[in-house]
């Protein structure tokens, strides 16, 4: 196992009608000022804005609203949040939505308090964060694990090219995340499955690993996956069912606040392939990776044969032929696919409308000419172009 610090001081408040607090909880923070970052109506439509407003009203909290927040969240609105937020001299942000929404206030956190430019500097620049507002969290569709992960994706666009990137940093962890499954029984099921795939692609991510003996964190990512294949059908089926609903809540977080991957090494190329997906097609971010999590296995499997079969048997039931461990691998990958198929997922190109013939421009906006992608097998631009060919 690999050397490691963790660190996450989420505090988690889980439950039904739990948001119904979350002016209390802002309070404790100490903080008095408080933008609102929303997306596109969801949670104008279910009440719930009008049941945080109304927590915050109760104790005479300060705040202004932003909405709007798109999936695949674009730079243009961080900057709107950044002036507002400013000029209103806002001490704390809270999301209310999704990964695009937290994302977007993570990102706005940082550039209120910091000068120059939030994206150039920091997300592609290299800047490091020193400091950032505080963050929490009102989820409505548990997918991305923002709401207890390190890390905000924004897009910009910067000369023609679409730039989908990624910036971890301590400062995006959330001071508090607000979880009542309730509020996800308005999610279409597609919605809910593409949340399914991402939770599953953030414990994948850190599952294919070359780090050696790290079983307790290869027998939580099993754990997550499990818990995640048996309780989709059961939400799929019955959208209102509160329990399934509250297990695969919980299960999003999980898959992503490292508590499966520390110690390890990490490979993440699948989700930087998928981020162009997204970038140029506007697809949704768990759409995207359903296409490109089974093409980047069967590129891969060969690396460490025996990773692949253990998952195959440990995670899909499949029997290990110990004589030709690479079968046990396939089967695993095609178990993948076909629960992908099970819950309404894309399996190609065609399924998101993605071209082949724009594979060139994926491979330009991942910028894969200066850089290598992945760990568990490093990969060049040529590996990457065939992994989207597969896709394709
Ligand atoms: O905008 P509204 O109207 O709220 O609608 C949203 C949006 O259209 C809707 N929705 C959310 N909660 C709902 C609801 N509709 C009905 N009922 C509810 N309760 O769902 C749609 C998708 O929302 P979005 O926030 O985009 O989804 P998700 O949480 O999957 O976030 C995806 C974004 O997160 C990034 C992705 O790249 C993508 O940009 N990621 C962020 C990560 C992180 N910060 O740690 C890690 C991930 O790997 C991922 O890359
Ligand atoms: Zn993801």
């Amino acid at each position: 196992m690999d050397n490691f610090e963790f660190y996450r001081p989420t505090k988690y408040y889980f439950g039904r009608k739990i948001e119904e607090n979350v002016g209390s909880y802002i309070k404790e923070s100490g903080k008095s000022r408080v933008l609102i970052v929303l997306g596109g109506g969801s949670c104008v439509k279910s009440g719930l804005l009008a049941r945080v407003e109304k927590s915050l009203n109760d104790l005479g909290i300060f705040y202004v609203e932003i909405g709007g927040v798109k999936p695949n969240p674009r730079a243009d609105l961080v900057y709107k949040a950044i002036t507002l937020g400013r000029e209103k001299d806002v001490d704390f942000i809270l999301a209310v939505g999704g990964g695009s929404v937290i994302d977007t206030a993570k990102a706005a956190a940082i550039g209120i308090v910091n000068d120059g430019d939030f994206f150039d500097d920091f997300f592609i620049g290299g800047k490091t964060v020193t400091k950032a507002l505080q963050t929490g969290v009102v989820l409505t569709i548990p997918a991305a694990g923002s709401e207890g992960s390190n890390s905000a994706v924004i897009q910009k666009e910067i000369n023609g090219k679409i730039i989908k990137q990624g910036l971890s940093t301590q400062f995006n962890v959330p001071l508090f995340a607000v979880m009542d499954p309730e509020l996800t029984v308005t999610l279409s099921n597609y919605q809910t499955a593409c949340g399914a795939v991402d939770m599953m692609a953030h414990v994948m991510e850190r599952y294919f690993t070359n780090t050696k003996d790290v079983s307790i964190t290869d027998r939580l990512c099993e754990a997550v996956l499990l818990s995640i294949i048996e309780t989709v059908p059961r939400v799929l089926a019955d959208p209102t069912n509160y329990e399934a609903r509250a297990n695969l809540m919980w299960a999003g977080t999980l898959a992503h606040n490292n508590m499966c991957g520390v110690g390890r090494e990490q490979d993440w190329a699948t989700h930087h392939l998928e981020h162009q997906l997204s970038a140029l097609y506007d697809v949704a971010h768990g759409a995207g990776l359903a296409v490109m999590f089974p093409a980047w296995m069967e590129y891969t499997f060969s690396h460490n044969v025996m990773r692949f079969a253990q998952f195959a048997n440990r995670v899909f039931g499949v029997t290990m032929d110990f004589e030709d461990p690479s079968r046990t691998a396939k089967q695993g990958i095609n178990a993948l696919r076909s629960f992908f198929k099970s819950i309404g997922m894309p399996l190609s190109f065609a399924d998101i409308g993605a071209k082949a013939e724009d594979i060139p421009r994926m491979l330009n906006f991942l910028g894969i000419d200066d850089h290598t992608e992945g760990h568990f097998m490093v990969l060049n631009r040529a590996d990457c172009e065939q992994i989207y060919k597969i896709a394709a």
